[in-house]
């Protein structure tokens, strides 16, 4: 029996790297599933491989409550009560010093991740069936500090305070939250981390993470999303309010 048959998903972020390979994964087995990103040519084109019939394609920003009440709602109404939120949309901002550090990309990165995914689960949740499962992208910069990366080292670190307590409020419907933490993957997102770090340390970005990762090497787009269907599958049945982190050891 495959592991998300005829369940209701949503996954924000979905025409990027990461939200699309979890949407081919949900959909192998047997998922109807939703993708929200900012713009429809980009859900477009990340979807013209996918099945038109099980697959509904949604222009919406993440930060605005009018927005996350469309998406529910359409998702809702196409396929039915929901059955797994993947909150998943994410910007990156910038790497400044404390007192160079813009406020409006400040601003804007707590606004796509913590706001983005509050907004989600504020309206997910009343339309969610009981036994669903909640997963947000965080990342190893959830668990841990780097000078410079204000704005997405804070949001993902208050990502896990949302996860926690929603954890709490949702079990006694038995709906599972959790936290996914990526390391380094192989995709273009990373790739402008990496440049922009190149940049600063005057060297080669890509082999400063692999120096710090056990593995030696990135993760693929692939590896998250086996490990995002863990969480959003009944295999995951007895986990909640952890932080899975997918790294390749990177945070030990
Ligand atoms: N790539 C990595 O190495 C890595 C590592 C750890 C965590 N992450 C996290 O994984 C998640 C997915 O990143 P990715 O690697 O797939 O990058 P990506 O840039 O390919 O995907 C992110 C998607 O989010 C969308 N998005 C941004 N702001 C939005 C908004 N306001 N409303 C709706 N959609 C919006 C973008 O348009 C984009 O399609 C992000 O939360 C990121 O922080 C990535």
């Amino acid at each position: 029996m495959p592991l998300l048959d005829n369940k209701t998903c949503i996954i924000t972020g979905g025409a990027g790297s990461l939200g699309l390979a979890a949407a081919k994964l949900f959909l192998d087995e047997g998922a109807n599933v939703a993708l929200i990103d900012l713009s429809m040519q980009a859900l477009e084109q990340a979807a013209k491989d996918l099945p038109k019939d099980r697959v509904e394609l949604i222009a919406a920003d993440v930060s605005r409550a009018t927005d996350a009440a469309l998406y529910v709602g359409r998702t809702v109404g196409r396929f039915g009560p929901l059955d797994v939120l993947f909150s998943n949309a994410g910007n990156f901002g910038r790497v400044a010093p404390i007192h160079d550090y813009p406020e409006d990309v400040f601003d804007r990165v707590l606004e796509v991740h913590v706001k983005g995914a509050f907004l989600a689960a504020k309206h997910a949740v009343p339309q969610m069936n009981d036994g669903g499962s909640i997963i947000i992208t965080s990342s190893v910069a959830g668990m841990r500090g780097d000078a410079g990366v204000y704005a997405y080292i804070t949001a993902k670190h208050a990502q896990v305070g949302l996860m926690r307590c929603l954890a709490k409020e949702l079990a006694s419907r038995r709906i599972r939250v959790n936290t996914i933490h990526p390391g380094p993957i192989d995709n273009a997102f990373q790739l402008h981390v990496e440049k922009g770090l190149g940049e600063a340390i005057g060297g080669d970005g890509t082999e400063f993470f692999n120096a710090r990762i056990p593995l030696g090497r990135h993760g693929t787009p692939e590896e998250i999303a086996r490990s995002v269907l863990y969480l959003a599958s009944d295999q995951s049945s007895f986990v909640t309010g952890t932080t899975l982190m997918v790294d390749g050891g990177m945070s030990v």
